[in-house]
């Protein structure tokens, strides 16, 4: 998003959200186990970051529409990383313009000053003040994130003569702050020790030859994962468009950072998710666990505007945890689901899928006990399929529309998802599309799919991780039938095997809200 407000126009909307009225909302959309809003518009998770138990997802939030307009940071928590409970909103324009996406971190040691007592640890917030041009700002919560100020001395970083300057994430790294930016085609660095004055260091991915560069970098991500006993650093970057399925998606960097460089031999772009609708993923700070753990906007900039929901618009990804793997002597980033979805399970309606063949052209129906609402795992053995032969796991409904992913032996992105069938497809001109994806893992591996299907959202997760893929839709009636499917593709004699499989249904986020 390039769109820019005048501070006269921002103040203008400050007093114009106070007044305004809320539509009509339409749940008929809404999904059920990930994270969506009341009413009106969200785009990027912002400001993620733990204290005290609680987990801190601020958001991009226009209170006044449904579609993208003035950015305020809307604010929700959560204990457990699967249900969320919503607070006033954090941030609102000012005279500097609209607050933009960013971070957030907790000032332990009260490096900013901002602490007045001994008990209450600041949070503070650091964020792009959209005005006139784009500068870094810092605001701080005393309360536990119910309530923010924002530092008098903003902007921390002032706009450098660079249009597209955006989207500060702040770590830490020994006793500095470093705080990381998008700026338009590379990721600059900075250094600070009271979050407050910023020393330019280092930047990152100004050449056009690694990594994608064929549209804007935004919201980067910096974080460390061990891989036998060293340090491995992650460099996530945002881009729009220039996804591998088009529109906006996240690639990733496999590098070092010694606190001033972030240094990556890799020049061929690596992908977070192929796609279409995870972007903007940033990881919470302070992670009680030490994880990464992330959380991506459920969108793509190509239609974000054009969802047929009605009243509320946008919502996030199911939290996923980043690790990295060894695959052919490189390190890959994987991402999962978070295990803590998994008090999503319904365990009474468990059931196993047992080992068996999958003839050509056969259609195994497998039992959802009326749900839409599932967590699915399937273990493929592949070597007997005919090349040119496909497997689908689909969901579908009595009106034949559906959602199906699956494996195409023999392409070069054999992984697919499909929702060009799914429904409701044609409100954007882009929006039906075909998603296809690399395998890292050699083809005669065993292919292990796990997914999580939501009424109009499923997120697929391959080979452990390493190849994700995430996908909004939207059908005329729920999907309750589960279909897994062996396409022959003339090659009669060629056989599927399901190794393994296993389908739960799951708690609405809301049921799980009332059980507890
Ligand atoms: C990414 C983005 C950010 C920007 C924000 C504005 O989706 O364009 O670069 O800060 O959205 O809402």
């Amino acid at each position: 998003m390039l769109a820019k407000f005048t501070p006269i126009v921002a103040a203008i909307l400050v007093v114009a959200v106070a007044t305004v009225t809320h539509g009509q909302v339409d749940d008929r959309y809404r999904p059920k186990i990930h994270f969506s809003i009341a009413a009106n518009w969200i785009n990027d998770p912002n400001g993620m970051v733990y204290m005290d138990g609680e987990y801190h997802l601020h958001y991009q939030y226009n209170p006044a529409d449904s579609v993208w307009g003035p950015m305020h940071w809307g604010h929700s928590v959560s204990t457990d990383l699967v249900t969320w409970t919503d607070l006033p909103i954090a941030m609102f324009p000012d005279h500097l313009g609209q607050i933009f996406s960013g971070s957030a971190v907790v000032d332990f040691n009260n490096s900013t000053g901002f602490q007045q007592d001994d008990v209450n640890v600041p949070i503070v917030a650091i964020f792009t003040h959209a005005g006139d041009s784009q500068q870094q700002s810092i605001g701080y919560s005393l309360d536990k994130g119910r309530t923010y100020a924002k530092f008098e001395g903003n902007p921390v970083i002032p706009n450098p003569g660079i249009p597209d300057f955006r989207d500060p994430k702040v770590i830490q790294y020994d006793d500095k702050w470093i705080l990381l930016l998008a700026a338009g085609n590379k990721v600059m660095f900075y250094s600070s020790t009271d979050l407050k004055t910023w020393e330019y260091t280092s930047e990152f991915g100004a050449d056009p030859e690694q990594g994608e560069h064929s549209g804007v970098w935004e919201c980067p991500d910096l974080f460390p994962l061990q891989f036998g006993g060293e340090t491995v650093w992650i460099l996530i970057v945002s881009i729009n468009p220039g996804g591998p399925n088009g529109g906006s998606a996240t690639q990733y960097f496999v590098g070092g950072f010694d606190g001033v460089n972030f240094n990556s031999p890799q020049m061929t772009p690596l992908w977070m998710d192929w796609g279409v609708d995870n972007y903007a993923a940033i990881s919470f700070f302070n992670e009680p666990s030490g994880r990464a753990v992330n959380m991506g906007w459920m969108n793509n900039w190509d239609y974000a505007n054009g969802l047929p929901t009605i009243g509320w618009r946008g919502q996030m990804t199911l939290p996923r945890v980043m690790d990295l793997v060894l695959v052919n002597g490189q390190l890959r980033l994987a991402s999962n689901p978070a295990p803590e979805l998994r008090t999503l399970f319904k365990n009474e309606t468990y059931q196993t899928v047992p080992n068996q063949v999958v003839e050509a052209d056969q259609v195994l129906e497998i039992p959802t006990g009326n749900s839409s609402l599932l967590h699915t795992e399937f273990t493929f053995d592949t070597r007997t399929m005919g090349i040119g032969s496909s497997l689908a796991i689909c969901m579908t409904n009595p009106a034949g529309q559906e959602v199906c992913t699956g494996f195409d032996k023999g392409r070069e992105r054999p992984f697919f998802l499909n929702r060009s069938d799914s429904g409701f497809v044609d409100f954007a001109p882009n929006f039906s599309r075909r998603i296809t994806a690399t395998r890292e893992r050699s083809s005669t591996e065993a292919i292990k799919f796990e997914i999580y299907w939501d009424v109009t959202a499923v997120e697929v997760f391959i080979d452990g991780g390493l190849t994700c893929m995430t996908a909004l839709f939207y059908p005329d009636e729920p999907y309750t039938i589960l279909e897994v499917r062996h396409h022959g593709a003339g090659n009669p004699g060629g056989t599927l095997v399901i190794s393994s499989g296993s389908i739960r249904s799951l708690y609405a986020m809301d049921e799980l809200i009332n059980k507890k």
